[in-house]
């Protein structure tokens, strides 16, 4: 259990911190999210600590997790917060977070958005391609105010993660080529009002290695000397997000080591290093929890009918992911069995877990889907008319709601029925 701090077993029961699952489970019904607030703290804590000799800003991932009690947790922690859209601007914003700790990514910003973004004086706007950056321009030139701008260069690295969230190779649609960029450094240079004070990249997601960031970060440091040559100082190198994960057996660096390799390139320069964590700091604090309905043994397989669905967490229908599935209550008498554990939509892709091993399961128990606390809520969806499930955020002994079940009538309020004569 020590791969999911702030979740333990207590007398045959897991607990989230200080507080039993059945209780929550009784009390809110299921599926639920659960999150524990001192994992989160702690992962926060451990990436403040392990970059604290260099200037650093941290900017969350919003996507990972929006829950504005989370996004309000970080900021008043201090943290940035890296969006890709104005719905995440308003979210950070309505969360009390600093908009000129933002940086605002996304390879196809709307011209509204870019307005919106400039309005509140966003820290930064990641620019991924020459028409957006004219557009930026333009839209500046229009209001009459100062944008700061950073282009998203493509370090062409593989960063040997699923082909889905890799982000940084030369054929992807993020971002643009080292020579490019250099171009439009020069033609903004004496810009009136787009001012460029950083550089980006971004390489891909569930990384679990330090060698791809290494080599991003090479990159990156070669480009800003041809920049300082060409006389563009640059504030920040934003080299962003993607640490990865236990979410089996696999074995990512602590912040610490990717610390070790990243502060030497920055020490003696006067950059700023800022980068955009998502998952590494919310994706094992949080739980899926859900109750048995049915098992249905067909003799080729048996089948753990559960009341979550790949609506509720889509990781493993998009992806193959895996992810640990627990028993609420552990009962040793039982014997072993080969499951998969799956939902009640009506698409094969709606399952949990395949041939997984676990004690006997009965309808009624409750499961536990560990490491759901990233891109797990933010993902989901209102899909066969069923409701979003309830967040808790639970502080030591303290349970709090910090998002409602979807109420049924909500799933259809936007709609309009024709006239009828
Ligand atoms: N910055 C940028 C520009 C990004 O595109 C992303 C993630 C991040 C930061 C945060 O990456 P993280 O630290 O969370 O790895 N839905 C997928 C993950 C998609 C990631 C998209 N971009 C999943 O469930 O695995």
């Amino acid at each position: 259990m020590n791969q999911f701090p702030g979740f333990e077993y207590r007398q045959d029961n897991l607990y989230v911190e200080e507080v039993d699952i059945p209780r929550m489970a009784l009390e809110y019904g299921t599926p639920l999210y659960i999150y524990s607030k001192s994992a989160l703290t702690s992962r926060w804590v451990e990436l403040c600590t392990a970059f604290s000799s260099i200037d650093f800003l941290p900017c969350y991932a919003v996507k990972a997790n929006s829950n504005i009690a989370i996004l309000q947790m970080l900021a008043q922690w201090g943290a940035g917060f890296d969006i890709v859209s104005v719905g995440e601007l308003e979210r950070v914003l309505a969360a009390g977070g600093d908009a000129s700790k933002v940086m605002f990514s996304g390879v196809a910003k709307r011209e509204d958005e870019i307005r919106k973004a400039i309005h509140c004086q966003t820290g930064c706007i990641n620019v991924e391609s020459e028409y957006e950056l004219t557009r930026i321009c333009a839209i500046s030139a229009d209001m009459k105010m100062h944008v700061n701008v950073s282009l998203r260069i493509n370090p062409d690295v593989n960063p040997n993660t699923h082909p889905y969230t890799s982000t940084g190779l030369k054929e992807s649609k993020f971002g643009i080529t080292s020579e490019l960029a250099l171009k439009l450094y020069t033609s903004i240079k004496d810009d009136p009002w787009v001012r460029p004070v950083g550089v980006d990249c971004h390489i891909g997601s569930q990384i679990t290695e330090t060698q791809p960031y290494v080599e991003a970060a090479k990159h990156v440091f070669e480009f800003v000397e041809k920049l300082e040559q060409l006389g563009i100082e640059l504030k920040h190198i934003d080299l962003g997000g993607g640490f990865g994960i236990t979410y089996d057996n696999e074995k990512p660096p602590a912040f610490s080591h990717y610390a070790e390799v990243i502060t030497p390139l920055f020490k003696g320069k006067h950059y700023q290093l800022v980068l955009e964590p998502g998952r590494s700091i919310v994706a094992n604090a949080g739980i899926l929890v859900t109750a048995v309905e049915y098992i249905k043994d067909i003799e080729v397989n048996e089948f753990v009918l559960v009341d979550a669905a790949m609506n509720d967490l889509m990781r493993p229908a998009l992806y193959q992911a895996w992810h640990t599935v627990l028993p609420v209550t552990l009962n040793a008498k039982r014997v072993d069995k080969v499951y998969d554990i799956v939902g009640p939509v009506c698409e094969s892709g709606d399952f949990f877990a395949k041939k997984r091993e676990m004690k006997e399961l009965q309808p009624g128990e409750l499961l536990a889907v560990m490491s759901a606390g990233a891109y797990a809520m933010t993902m989901a969806s209102n899909y066969n008319t069923r409701q979003r499930p309830c967040e808790l955020m639970i502080d030591g002994g303290n349970t709090h709601l910090i998002r409602r079940r979807d109420a049924l009538d909500e799933l259809w309020q936007n709609e309009i029925l024709l006239p009828t004569d």
